[in-house]
């Protein structure tokens, strides 16, 4: 693709994570691949491996494979899940497990999500490591503050996965939570183009984490059926927000609206190329000259 200009993105998420742009791939559970991943830092964001995807006894040849394919940064998520819901009965020491597999293997950025992990972010700190935690509610946010957390990510209700039954939209969660929490702050929740990433920009964020959408590239390893359901998704249909926003239609999952962006499967490098291509563009359009954008 042919760059029509190139500004250079500063922000607090990626001097942290020393990558070009401020953008945070997604966990995704059960939807497990490296090369994606892979794809997702090589073309210049924080690809993220979910670590429980993989059992432990293969997770460290999988980061070795990660290392094959990039010598770009990339992170970890641990997705901590709440006791109650616990599936799959992980204790404290399998998450640390997976923990000091990562560290071993030089990994320095870990998300964690779901449910409390400070735990997890104490092992991370004592290692000279950075520990990003995902919450949906801003109280939450305020507590991972409290206990240590480096960033916060936090997920609008326009997001895809599990939902809290009391949480807000991205935008008020974004602008509200710049005005209490002093770390940086990622915004999850319907981005999926270049407006919406320097609308969060705007509302305070220091980067943006992307799932819905690049699930949607020719990389993703989303199962065809799924992907195809997700690109004809017709937003605007009522059952498709009652889907989205009624909490009583549990076990309906549906995408989250950021499938509005991608009208065509296209790769991971085309679309996150043009949404930076654009976003440019943008900031043109209002004036900007400068070749940094700093928000520091
Ligand atoms: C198929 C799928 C699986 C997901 N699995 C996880 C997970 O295991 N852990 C987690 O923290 N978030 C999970 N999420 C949520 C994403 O990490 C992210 O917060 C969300 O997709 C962001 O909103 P967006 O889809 O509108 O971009 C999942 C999302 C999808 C679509």
């Amino acid at each position: 693709m042919n760059r029509w200009f190139n500004v250079i993105w500063k922000t607090k998420i990626n001097q942290i994570t020393s990558t070009k742009y401020p953008l945070i791939m997604a966990a995704f559970a059960r939807i497990s691949s490296i090369d994606f991943a892979a794809a997702f830092s090589n073309v210049g964001g924080l690809g993220i491996i979910t670590a429980l995807n993989f059992k432990i006894d293969i997770f460290k040849k999988e980061l070795q494979r990660m290392q094959s394919l990039t010598d770009k940064p990339f992170g970890v998520n641990i997705t901590v899940v709440p006791p109650k819901a616990r599936l799959e009965r992980y204790t404290e020491d399998d998450y640390l497990k997976y923990v000091e597999v990562a560290l071993n293997e030089g990994v320095k950025i870990f998300t964690t999500s779901a449910y409390q992990a400070s735990f997890i972010g104490k092992r991370v700190h004592e290692a000279g490591g950075y520990w990003f935690h995902k919450c949906s509610l801003i109280r939450h946010a305020i507590s991972a503050e409290r206990v240590g957390a480096d960033a916060i990510t936090l997920t609008g209700l326009e997001a895809a996965g599990f939902k809290n039954p009391y949480q807000h939209s991205t935008l008020v969660n974004i602008t509200v939570a710049k005005r209490i929490l002093k770390v940086p702050i990622i915004a999850a929740g319907g981005i999926g183009d270049a407006r919406g990433f320097l609308g969060a920009l705007a509302m305070g964020a220091d980067a943006i984490c992307l799932g819905t959408a690049i699930l949607l590239t020719k990389e993703s390893p989303l199962p065809l059926h799924l992907k195809d359901d997700w690109l004809n998704t017709d937003i605007l249909l009522e059952d498709y927000y009652k889907k989205l926003y009624h909490f009583s239609l549990k076990g309906t999952r549906v995408p989250s609206p950021a499938t509005a962006f991608i009208i065509n499967e296209v790769s991971l490098k085309d679309f996150i190329e043009s949404l930076i291509d654009r976003a440019e563009k943008i900031l043109r359009t209002w004036g900007f000259t400068k070749e940094e954008f700093n928000c520091i």
